[in-house]
């Protein structure tokens, strides 16, 4: 069993949890991942922008989608939870000035996404965030979003961001732009300004990254036109509730458990409901890749996001490494944490390329990665853009540190389960940004 203690610096004020992970026999069970991050930030923030009222139903437990209704709330949108499902009145394209700082936590994506959405409204948006965020670039979104004729003041190219909405000075107009980073947040930040301008807004991407925006702007009403790797928004289109949604579980989640199940000959893990978006999915390749048996069985489509459920073995031929670089490496950008902590059980090794992007996530988390793969006894190589991860390694229990990262917290928790001895994960409690139930699910599947 996993057990956690809490302690509190009187420096800081701040508490944080050590959670302690014991190795595991095996990995088995079945589960229904609570809704996908992304997913729900979009629903959170078209429903809250729309007219109407929407019903969420498998909205994410995680803290970062829940910034971003308490955004949506601080900007005139009414969010009830009725003990089950959430529903949100949206403003019917008005959003109101919010009294105070709109608070993203530590949610890059809240940040981002949001800076698109009120950047063509009126009045004057300041943003704000946990320490992590506020070091994370933000020029990204600040360039398009000026192009388009917002104002936007940055701190160093961080948050604080204040936006002065386009409406009180002519308002935005359509750009055609070409994003220099594959970031579905440049992306959507870009779409969502578009439904602000004058004109035909367009957006090429050069790596084809996650479509979740795409997808929920069609639910709400909006029209949207792919050709090749460029979308075009017209601006001025309403947008209108959906009567209610169900959000498909989170791959991001669930790589972690499909992970797990790499881990052990005789695992058997079965998830229901998970989103398995092609353009998610790259982790079901990567999971045969190293050894795996992937079903997926009873593929629906709901609101233009492809929910299955899918079943997991390890294969008879054990861990195999993988090479990630590429257009996969930015597919993967959430999951290569977790893919690197198992590596060194791997036959063959993990090298992993063109991730320079971990750099600037909820930590560097190219560094975290080094730093605690060592920390357990491992051999590693850094890159600027990845890192070469011998396999054939044992690892020994050790102490971890989350840097207050949930994907590092979760993603050493899964390669404590085959180290040797117990390990200290500090800073645990980091894992409720995306999946609080982690830990309790951690404890009901691993076989001890
Ligand atoms: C996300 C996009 C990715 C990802 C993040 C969520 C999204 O970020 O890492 O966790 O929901 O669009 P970038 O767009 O910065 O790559």
């Amino acid at each position: 069993m996993a057990t956690a203690t809490e302690t509190t610096s009187s420096h800081s004020h701040t508490t944080s949890v050590t959670q302690i992970v014991r190795p595991a026999r095996s990995f088995r069970g079945s589960l229904m991942l609570p809704g996908d991050k992304s997913i729900s930030h979009r629903y959170a923030m078209l429903a809250g922008y729309a007219e109407g009222t929407t019903k969420l139903e498998n909205f994410s437990s995680g803290q970062d989608p829940h910034s971003s209704l308490g955004c949506m709330k601080a900007m005139g949108a009414k969010v009830e939870f009725d003990g089950k499902d959430i529903h949100v009145t949206g403003v019917g394209g008005k959003l109101q000035q919010p009294a105070g700082d709109l608070d993203c936590g530590n949610s890059g994506s809240t940040m981002r996404m949001l800076a698109g959405l009120v950047a063509g409204q009126q009045g004057e948006f300041r943003f704000i965030g946990d320490e992590s965020l506020t070091v994370r670039p933000m020029e990204r979104i600040r360039k398009p979003l000026e192009l388009m004729g917002a104002k936007i003041d940055l701190t160093e190219g961080h948050a604080p961001m204040t936006i002065h909405g386009a409406s009180s000075y002519g308002g935005l107009k359509a750009i055609d732009f070409e994003s220099p980073i594959a970031s579905a947040q440049v992306k959507t930040a870009v779409l969502f300004a578009g439904l602000e301008a004058a004109g035909t807004t367009s957006i090429a991407e050069s790596v084809r990254t996650r479509d979740h925006s795409e997808h929920a702007l069609r639910a709400f009403g909006v029209k949207l036109e792919r050709k090749d790797n460029r979308l075009h928004i017209e601006g001025g289109q309403k947008l209108k509730a959906i009567h209610s949604v169900t959000i498909p579980g989170d791959m991001s989640s669930a790589a972690f458990f499909l992970c797990a199940a790499l881990l052990f000959e005789d695992s058997n893990l079965v998830l229901d409901s998970l989103g398995v978006n092609p353009t998610r999915a790259a982790m079901l390749d990567v999971v045969t890749a190293m050894g795996g048996v992937v079903k997926v069985l009873d593929v629906q489509e709901q609101h233009g996001e492809m929910v299955g459920t899918i079943q997991v073995n390890r294969g008879h031929e054990g861990l195999k490494g993988v090479d990630i670089s590429g257009e996969l490496a930015a597919q993967l950008i959430d999951e290569l944490p977790v893919i690197a902590a198992i590596a060194p059980f791997s036959r063959d090794g993990v090298k992993i390329r063109d991730a320079r992007e971990l750099r600037v996530k909820e930590s560097d988390r190219i560094a975290l990665v080094v730093k605690n793969l060592r920390a357990m006894g491992a051999e590693v190589t850094e890159h600027e853009d990845g890192m070469d991860i011998p396999g054939g390694q044992t690892l020994r229990g050790g102490v971890v540190d989350s840097g207050l990262d949930h994907r590092i917290t979760m993603a050493f928790s899964i390669a404590a389960l085959r180290a040797q001895g117990e390990t200290e994960i500090h800073g645990a409690e980091a894992a409720s940004v995306s999946f609080p139930e982690f830990y309790t699910w951690l404890d009901e599947l691993a076989v001890r």
